[in-house]
């Protein structure tokens, strides 16, 4: 009797060592839900290794070679080292972009790092990815209209034409202006940041232009985001308007520069209050000496470098999205796709020290060059 139990639980001992042996041992390896096929988990201890692809969308805007592609370059390199990075910029042609997206997966990319031209257009890509199984991050634009997104990191685009439309207005009441005229000039109507800024500047300029309380008089999309078409918009408004324009909305430095440089040549003085965007090393400068009235700061560092943390998540099936969202999601048509949304930041000659100074963005030696040395002592910089 006794002889009969321990058997029987010794066959029991057995039969559970088997199932779970079984377990751990699937006939088959399932690729990874997140792709990053070819890559190795850096929790094993191995060294990953793999390709990833980051695809930038224009050069006339200075964001993308001067700070976003070394610092993603950067903080990749430093959590991969043996990874390689196949970078492209697409010069604002969409259609350019797809082929070097296309380039990329044939060349063994296992994440798109992707910021698209055209933010519609760009739906081709991801499907094409995700067909793949490589997954896709929307870098600072969104992507719309595929399920084929994993991420999507960017700032909150609304509220960065709120704070630029706010800023303008805020200056135009303490100047004491009634009813004041001003041109709207937005970005590109490909990419579907533009759009949102232009919500945000609306959202707060609309209700004024209904009580009679300011007139826009111009608004113009700017297509590529060009500033030599941004100069011509504003020529064309000066025209329309006789040179009466007292304040403009420009969407960001590339186009506030076109803006001034066309007030400029028609002696407009003292020039109306310009906003911005990108606190573009130009702009600073601009804003030191009176030219440009602010900027919206966006820090890149956190930006570019969340980027390159997800992007060695996803190659490394070793991901960490879900928590740095915090539970966020913006829906692109298709799906709700998790983003990492930071906040920017207006920037005037009143905190230039506080903001891009400080985070080390630009170095006062950086700003203060000779033509500049005395708005910078005014600004405290020096
Ligand atoms: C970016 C801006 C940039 C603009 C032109 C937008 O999508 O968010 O920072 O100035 O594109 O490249």
């Amino acid at each position: 009797m006794k002889h009969r139990l321990l058997l029987v639980l010794s066959l029991m001992l057995a039969s559970l060592l088997i199932a779970a042996c079984g377990a751990e041992t699937p006939t088959s390896t399932p690729a990874p839900a997140t792709g990053g096929s070819g890559s190795t988990d850096s929790s094993s201890g191995a060294a990953a290794s793999g390709k990833i692809a980051l695809l930038l969308p224009e050069t006339k805007t200075t964001r993308y070679e001067t700070a976003d592609r070394p610092i993603f370059e950067a903080k990749f390199k430093e959590l991969c080292p043996d990874c390689e990075i196949i970078y492209s910029n697409a010069n604002q042609d969409s259609s350019a972009q797809l082929s070097q997206a296309e380039a990329a997966l044939a060349n063994g990319a296992k994440v798109l790092v992707l910021d698209p031209v055209d933010s519609a257009a760009a739906s081709v890509i991801a499907d094409k990815a995700k067909a793949q199984n490589v997954p896709v991050i929307a870098y600072d634009r969104l992507i719309l209209n595929s399920d084929g997104v994993n991420y999507y990191i960017s700032f909150d685009n609304e509220a960065v034409g709120k704070l630029q439309a706010q800023s303008l207005v805020d200056q135009l009441n303490s100047s004491g202006a009634s009813n004041p005229q001003i041109v709207m000039i937005n970005g590109s109507p490909t990419d579907n940041n533009a759009k949102l800024f232009k919500q945000g500047a609306h959202s707060v300029l609309d209700p004024l232009a209904k009580d009679g309380k300011l007139t826009i008089a111009k608004e113009y999309d700017t297509p590529d985001w060009s500033p030599d078409q941004a100069q011509n918009e504003m020529q064309q408004a000066l025209t329309a308007l006789a040179n009466k324009v007292d304040g403009v909305y420009a969407a960001n430095d590339g186009t506030a520069g076109g803006a001034i440089a066309a007030m400029k040549a028609a002696a407009i003085s003292p020039l109306p209050p310009v906003t911005g965007q990108d606190a573009e090393l130009a702009a600073i400068q601009r804003i030191l000496a009176g030219e440009q009235f602010m900027t919206v700061y966006k820090a890149i560092r956190p930006e570019a470098e969340a980027a390159a943390e997800l992007a060695y998540g996803l190659l490394t099936g070793n991901d960490k999205g879900g928590a740095m969202s915090e539970g966020k999601t913006v829906n692109n048509g298709k799906m709700d796709v998790v983003s990492v949304l930071l906040t920017p930041i207006a920037v005037t000659k009143a905190n230039v020290k506080d903001t891009v100074v400080k985070d080390g963005f630009w170095s006062v030696d950086q700003i203060c060059t000779a033509d500049y040395e005395q708005a910078c002592k005014d600004a405290g910089l020096k």
